[in-house]
């Protein structure tokens, strides 16, 4: 694809579509070229603030884009792949890959058979304090890991109108926001073999929506971990305690998906603690995950989490809920 600007499509004008839209517009040689939404206004909207033409549909959309990122709800993401791959078009697939296995399933042979790059958005890998403890990890400081464990809590205010209590639409939080943590401990420890967990839901008038959930697993080298995540905490805390054989690191942070700060220590010896700086500290990881994804577009070779990282979460989820 060498240098020319590569044109950018938007499938999916909600909340998310602004977060990416603040990173792409800052990338040089790129061009937002389509925006496509259910909702008309939406696109329009969309498309009027980034000099893009709306497009109702995403085969419209596909002659004029050379990337895509898929920003709808996860129920509705097999078309659109179904087009964009067979185009051969590099997609940007936000999580969760799906909202139950056998779609995920079907994505990932749509994706197998088209050969195209295609990247989930498990955004937390670029959070600077994460790469820092995935180095930690890979230069052996912490020695063999025994047990991780993941702790994120915070409040979700559910609107009318979101597709989060749309029952036709909903997923629940083991299935939407905790495949970010799920991702998050396969990418520093490995692959899980064993999961279980317990759900609870605050909303009994939405049938399966889970917002708070506890979970256990075994990963392939013997290290045990846990997930403990809430959308129902009113008081937010973010942290992610790693215990090895030669050394224990805790990051910490004061925010659903902050952390402030990273204490570490040897065994036996004083613990030291660093304070981060706000940018770290604050670091949602967007600007890293669209670099990665626009040199993936671009034909680069590049780490990035794959349709088969999208799916295996899926099916963790699926195994907590079971
Ligand atoms: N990475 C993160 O931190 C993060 C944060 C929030 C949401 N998300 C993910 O982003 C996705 C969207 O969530 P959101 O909060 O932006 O939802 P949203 O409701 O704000 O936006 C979704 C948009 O998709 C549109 N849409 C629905 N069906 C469509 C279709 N068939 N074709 C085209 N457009 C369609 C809707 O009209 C809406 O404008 C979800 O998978 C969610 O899990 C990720």
């Amino acid at each position: 694809m060498g240098s020319r600007t590569l044109r950018v499509g938007i499938i999916g004008a909600g909340h998310i579509a602004h977060a990416h839209l603040r990173e792409l517009v800052q990338q040089p040689g790129v061009q937002i070229s389509a925006v496509v939404d259910v909702r008309a206004d939406a696109a329009r909207a969309l498309a009027r603030a980034c000099g893009a033409t709306a497009c109702a549909t995403v085969e419209q959309a596909c002659s004029a884009i050379d990337a895509a990122y898929l920003l709808t709800p996860p129920r509705v993401r097999e078309h659109a792949v179904a087009v964009l791959t067979a185009a051969g078009i590099p997609v940007l697939c936000e999580k969760p890959l799906a909202a139950d296995v056998p779609s995920a399933r079907r994505l990932a042979e749509l994706v197998r058979a088209a050969g195209s790059p295609f990247m989930v958005g498990f955004v937390r890998r670029w959070h600077p304090p994460y790469q820092r403890i995935r180095t930690l990890v890979a230069a052996g400081e912490l020695g063999r890991l025994l047990m991780v464990q993941r702790q994120r809590l915070g409040y979700l205010p559910l609107s009318q109108g979101n597709w989060r209590t749309d029952p036709s639409q909903a997923v629940g939080m083991t299935v939407e926001s905790l495949s970010h943590d799920l991702d998050l401990l396969r990418w520093l420890v490995g692959e899980v073999v064993e999961i279980e967990g317990r759900v609870v839901g605050s909303r009994p008038e939405l049938r399966d929506f889970d917002d708070t959930v506890l979970a256990t697993a075994r990963f392939a080298d013997g290290t045990i971990g846990s997930w403990q995540a809430s959308w129902m905490s009113a008081v937010e805390h973010n942290s992610l305690a790693l215990i090895g054989d030669a050394g224990t690191a805790v990051l910490s942070g004061r925010g659903m998906w902050r952390s402030d700060s990273l204490t570490t220590a040897a065994p036996g010896a004083t613990e030291r603690v660093e304070l981060l700086a706000e940018d770290e500290a604050a670091d949602m990881g967007f600007a890293g995950e669209t670099t990665t994804f626009l040199a993936l577009a671009r034909g680069e070779q590049v780490e990035h989490p794959t349709v088969e990282d999208g799916l295996r979460t899926v099916e963790l989820s699926a195994s907590i809920l079971s």
